[in-house]
């Protein structure tokens, strides 16, 4: 019997597959935005370049019968290791966009992590964590020349109920996509900025440009540094995570000023094209910190045994991008459900395989660089 979906395609068995399928179920200037990098996309290749570098050296005669894949972030239990990355834009996936996102996430026990560049709000989000107990959702923040604004981001975020901000430290400025620059990529007509439209911002319409290179110009503060993460811990009790950090030296300036974790990433290759692949700067960071706050890693998964890795690395957990939309897009929160559960029983495979019973039982020993 074939299984079907949406009454007319065959179900996809792994993430690759849902990409081929995305295709079909969306615009070309989404299918690029989404999928794209920055300059040449040499980031982009190599994160997942990277995972395939590393070879396992898998346990035998261990009893692995019962396997626990539990584990928690910044306290909250998560079934595991897996959080949803923040991704703009959902609503171009498809129409309940971050909500359909958020509701898989929650079913699935996963984290998810909204954007500021959502196209469905931060209360709309909020409200699918409701019916589920311990949602770990987090906000992802980008700072807007309009500090009133951002303010107002943050409070929303905290009286809403995430549980924490996870700040993106590596866009100052949007990096150059040239497949945006090509398509002029602006949102189409009744897709709008949830969190922002409000206050009469929303992503402009560019001749030979993308428009959201020109609202990061407009609209975001360049300026940033480490100094104003004071000022943003002084808006809310929310613990910050530093997104998009990529060094050692870094990492421990992010223990410093009081990060509680930090996500090793480059953007999935959006930004600095040539910038390290995240899963090759995940040792020296892990090294750096000393178990000082919960590092956590982006870029590159795509397989379960991709998350073993990087746990082998020391990360105590990964987040998930693309295939998460290439989910949404051919199915909504059945798609996005999808996705997880089929990272999940790969996960589950590669720690059996590998003799681990439990996440703890994954060390570094376990794999080796080719
Ligand atoms: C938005 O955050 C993007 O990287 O496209």
């Amino acid at each position: 019997m074939t299984i079907l979906l949406n009454s007319d395609r065959t179900l996809p068995i792994n993430l690759f597959e849902y990409e081929k399928q995305a295709t079909q179920h969306l615009s070309q200037m989404a299918f690029d935005y989404y999928s794209s990098g920055a300059g040449d996309e040499a980031t982009l290749r190599d994160n997942q370049a990277a995972f395939a570098r590393y070879k396992v050296r898998p346990r035998m005669l261990v009893d692995v019968s019962e396997r626990d894949l539990t584990t928690s972030v910044l306290g909250y239990p998560l079934q595991l290791p897996l959080l949803i990355a923040p991704m703009a834009f959902q609503c171009l996936a498809h129409s309940d966009g971050e909500v359909a996102t958020a509701k898989a996430a929650a079913a699935a026990g996963v984290g998810m992590v909204l954007s500021t560049l959502s196209t469905k709000s931060i209360e709309e989000v909020a409200a699918v964590s409701h019916q589920f107990q311990n949602t770990l959702q987090w906000f992802q923040l980008y700072i807007h020349k309009d500090r009133g604004l951002t303010r107002v981001m943050v409070e929303r975020a905290y009286a809403a109920g995430y549980k924490a901000l996870c700040v993106t430290v590596d866009a100052p400025i949007l990096g150059r996509r040239e497949r945006d620059k090509r398509n002029e990529f602006a949102l189409p007509p009744g897709i709008q900025l949830a969190n922002l439209a409000l206050s009469g911002l929303n992503i402009p319409q560019e001749h030979q440009e993308s428009g959201l290179l020109v609202y990061f110009a407009e609209q975001l503060d360049s300026s940033i540094t480490w100094r104003d993460l004071e000022w943003l811990q002084s808006l809310s009790p929310l613990p910050l995570v530093l997104k998009g950090i990529l060094r050692g030296d870094d990492a421990t300036r992010a223990v410093e000023c009081g990060a509680k974790a930090i996500v090793v990433s480059n953007h999935g290759g959006r930004q600095l094209d040539s910038a390290i692949a995240s899963l090759d700067a995940l040792s020296e960071i892990v090294e750096a910190v000393d178990s000082r706050l919960e590092v956590l890693l982006d870029g590159g998964i795509r397989r379960g045994i991709d998350i073993l890795k990087a746990k082998a690395l020391g990360a105590r957990a990964v987040l998930l991008g693309r295939p998460i939309l290439w989910g949404l897009a051919v199915d909504g929160e059945a798609g996005v459900a999808h996705v997880i559960s089929l990272l999940k029983d790969e996960f589950d495979v590669a720690i059996a395989l590998s003799g681990c019973a439990k996440l703890r039982d994954i060390d570094s020993s376990l794999i080796f660089k080719k």
